[in-house]
């Protein structure tokens, strides 16, 4: 069975407590949002030139790839802010048939942004009316049936495309040639989830030690996401065994408590690279073996275990499979606790 894991950056629940916090907690401008220093500076620009242009002319489609959990969503409602715009959130997985997809192109407006997740998950006769809607602002459609269908050529409004994906691989050539703006989101520096903790305890009214703060953030996986969460579920202990305030000692002891290493490894992790290790050794082992050992789906492995594990260099990719490496062998003997 797969395990349970309170580090994996997937998004909250849509109506959740813990998505309203999550939402609550994301900057709208620039200038609160942390890191991803060198996507915010080409896309400043670009947001500049179509201010002063002001021409009609929308933003250039932009895709943004990387990890989950890294500010993607977030970064797409910064964009349209300053753009002054509207965001329309949706998902590959969610417009199911060209119609769909229809419905939403119609009802944007000149300049409005279509923020589009797991894009490389759209279905096939959806991305080809995507593509002309993308290229020159026209959306086909066929009306009727049989002998008597005819198509038609719709205008559309100037709108941007934002399209995130975790694999940029995955993504059709045609589809991946439409975006003029490409951009990888990179994993945060240490300093940099610092930051975002303290901003995430000014909002929530919590006090944090300096010292603690460096705690979290080394257990964080680079990932402001996971930064927030485990800063939610410490804020939980201290109000609890405490009186509120997070130091080092409750940071410490909440983090023992849900087996977070002080590599940010949970048991998911350390289970995976255990499995591998006791039933193959240094043989490389495939997507789907792996996946087969630990319960997981091959993409969960791929796009929620992997980045951060190779990030580390605990695991390597070779042709022929992962391999667990000396360092995440040295990281299954060793102990896991009490590095900072
Ligand atoms: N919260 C989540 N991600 C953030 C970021 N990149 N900057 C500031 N706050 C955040």
């Amino acid at each position: 069975m797969a395990i349970e894991r309170l580090v994996e950056p997937t998004a909250a629940e849509n109506d959740s407590e813990e998505a309203k916090i999550e939402i609550s907690l994301r900057p709208t401008t620039f200038k609160e949002y942390i890191g991803q220093e060198h996507l915010k500076n080409n896309l400043k620009l670009a947001i500049d030139a179509v201010k002063k242009r002001n021409d009609g002319a929308s933003l250039d489609h932009v895709l943004l790839y990387g990890p989950p959990g890294l500010g993607k969503t977030t970064m797409a409602g910064v964009i349209a802010h300053e753009l002054g715009a509207s965001l329309r959130v949706t998902s590959g997985p969610a417009i199911e048939r060209a119609g769909d997809l229809a419905s939403i192109l119609t009802n944007l407006k000149d300049g409005d942004v279509l923020f589009i997740d797991e894009i490389h998950r759209l279905r096939r006769a959806v991305e080809e009316v995507l593509y002309s809607a993308m290229e020159d602002y026209k959306l086909d459609i066929v009306i009727g049936k049989g002998p008597a269908a005819r198509s038609v050529r719709l205008d559309l409004p100037h709108f941007t495309v934002i399209g995130a994906t975790t694999r940029t691989g995955s993504l059709a050539g045609p589809l991946r040639d439409r975006f003029g703006i490409i951009h990888r989101l990179e994993y945060y520096k240490e300093p940099e989830i610092e930051q975002i903790i303290k901003r995430t305890a000014g909002i929530l009214n919590t006090e944090i030690s300096p010292d603690a703060t460096t705690l979290l953030a080394t257990r964080s996986r680079l990932t402001p996401r996971i930064a927030n969460r485990l800063f939610k579920r410490v804020r939980d202990y201290a109000d609890v065994n405490g009186d509120g305030i997070i130091d080092t000692k409750i940071a410490e002891k909440s983090l023992e408590l849900m087996e977070i290493d002080y590599l940010g490894l949970d048991p998911a992790d350390r289970n995976m690279l255990r499995l591998m290790f006791d039933n193959y050794g240094d043989k490389p082992v495939g997507l789907t073996t792996i996946a087969a050992l630990t319960g997981d789906e091959a993409t969960t492995i791929e796009d929620y275990y992997e980045p951060y594990l190779l990030q580390l260099g605990l695991l390597a990719r070779t042709p022929r499979g992962r391999v667990v490496t000396e360092k995440g062998k040295n990281h299954l003997k060793g102990d896991k606790w009490t590095k900072i």
